[in-house]
């Protein structure tokens, strides 16, 4: 297969790693991680959005490497906390806490919230850099309900508590192939993947000099 360029997934979140990897199976290009630049500081995410904390990671990583670039933010939105987590669900807890206390604290927070009121979404913005421009966005969205029970071992994060009533399951139940089919970053990179596909082919190393519309 004849390789159209390098494409840097910017995470080291290891579960969201292997969705995106699992989601771009197959796209003839080479896919590097933040493992291959150890040598970059991470960026701060302090932004107000998914959107523009992805555009901030997705063009900070391809200035640092001099090549393209994706980038999700994503996270955790309940209603009955008016969107919190949201963009600090990496965090919600504390600066280095890990999914188990910030779970705790999501289950502490809504105790006394009936079933009804306890919907929530993931959502998740994926963005395409190369150095200087962020040259395409794409967003995917799940709904489900929390429970106080986590139920299942796969996948990661607030998985084990999002309950998904049409499936009858939490998506830490699914196999990840379900997952990816329903998830907000599966439909974020399967919208975004024919995207990385033409720009690429069409400008494989990244090269700001050949900037223009996309093909
Ligand atoms: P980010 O690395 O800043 O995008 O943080 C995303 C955080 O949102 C993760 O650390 C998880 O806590 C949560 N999150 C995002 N997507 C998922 C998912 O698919 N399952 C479970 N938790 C998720």
């Amino acid at each position: 297969m004849v390789k159209h360029g390098t494409l840097l997934l910017a995470t080291t979140n290891a579960g969201k790693l292997r969705e995106l990897r699992a989601v771009l199976d197959g796209l003839p290009i080479d896919v590097t991680t933040l493992a291959d630049h150890p040598h970059h500081p991470e960026p701060v995410e302090d932004a107000d959005t998914f959107e523009e904390n992805a555009r901030r990671k997705a063009l900070y990583y391809a200035g640092r490497t001099c090549g393209w670039t994706l980038a999700d933010d994503s996270g955790l939105e309940v209603d009955a906390l008016d969107g919190e987590p949201g963009v600090h669900s990496a965090r919600y807890a504390g600066p280095a806490c890990d999914a188990a206390a910030n779970n705790d604290k999501l289950i502490r927070a809504l105790t006394g919230v009936p079933p009804e009121r306890r919907t929530a979404r993931f959502r998740c913005v994926v963005a395409l850099a190369r150095p200087g421009e962020v040259v395409d966005i794409a967003t995917g969205a799940v709904e489900g309900i929390i429970v106080d029970e986590p139920k299942g071992t796969n996948g990661f994060g607030y998985d084990p508590h999002f309950f998904v009533p049409v499936y009858g399951m939490t998506t830490a139940q699914m196999p990840p192939e379900q997952k990816n089919r329903i998830s907000h970053r599966g439909k974020a990179l399967r919208a975004i993947r024919p995207v990385i596909e033409r720009w690429m082919a069409c400008d494989g190393n990244g090269s700001p000099a050949k900037r223009g519309g996309l093909p």
